[in-house]
């Protein structure tokens, strides 16, 4: 390493442990060994899928995701595929034990084919890290697999024709807990009348599995200075992971 690069590498660190310092962290936990049923990792790239990728030795699973993801990144069950530069799957380890559940993908997933790559999602990754994770042991999908013009909320009836992706995307993962960012996902999972705030913090389940409701990272892009939001979500995820340790 040069001295520029531990100079970058010192600022980084930096910037980490703020981040960390301002969700209410109280301890590092040092990188996860076993966060996944297995340590197969598989990133739903357009460009790994193209190349063959398939997360591991050919199996029944390994071929359903390829026909899924395959599916995902062909469909029109919705006019959102006319605006889209190319579906966003999800990715991470197919075999996850925590998943999170976004909303749907903006503009830099739709240039990348990858979900939570802008913004909102280096703070995510940030969160799943102060956890002890890193992105490729736990599963990142979203309710929506194209992107809604402007960002704009998806509505109920894109909801409706791409909900049986997630569903078998959930199916296919069998996570342990999975966490729902924001209100679309909680909608979705947990279809409560309750807003965000009453439900945040609170287990709920979908189909058997916990569902810890929390809010969308991009609520906390939008509140940068807001500390109480940052550690609510904090709190939330030491829950998230009490429950996998148990
Ligand atoms: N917001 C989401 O809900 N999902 C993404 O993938 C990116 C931003």
């Amino acid at each position: 390493m040069n001295e520029k690069e531990k100079i970058d590498s010192r600022q980084e660190l930096k910037a980490r442990l703020e981040f960390f310092r301002d969700l209410g962290v109280e301890f590092l936990v040092s990188p996860r060994k076993k966060a996944g049923k297995s340590q197969t990792a598989a990133v739903e790239s357009p460009l790994l899928i193209a190349g063959g990728f398939s997360g591991g030795p050919a199996t029944a699973d390994s071929e359903e995701w390829e026909r899924l993801i395959r599916k995902i990144m062909s469909c029109q069950a919705c006019p959102l595929f006319k605006g889209r530069t190319q579906a966003v799957p999800g990715e991470g380890n197919r075999q996850a034990k925590l998943m999170f559940v976004g909303e749907a993908p903006g503009r830099d997933e739709d240039l990348q084919g990858r979900p939570f790559v802008g913004r909102a999602g280096q703070l995510l990754t940030k969160i799943i890290q102060a956890m002890g994770f890193s992105r490729d042991q736990v599963y990142i999908a979203n309710v929506i697999k194209c992107r809604p013009p402007e960002n704009r909320t998806p509505r109920p009836d894109e909801v409706k024709a791409c909900s049986p992706y997630l569903l078998r995307q959930i199916e296919l993962i069998k996570p342990r807990v999975i966490v729902a960012l924001g209100k679309v996902a909680t909608d979705f999972l947990l279809q409560s009348p309750k807003s965000m705030s009453e439900l945040r913090g609170n287990f709920g389940e979908f189909q058997g599995i916990p569902v810890m409701p929390t809010f969308h990272p991009s609520y906390l892009v939008r509140n940068e200075g807001n500390k109480e939001i940052k550690k609510m979500v904090w709190e939330d995820m030491k829950k998230v992971l009490k429950l996998l340790e148990s």
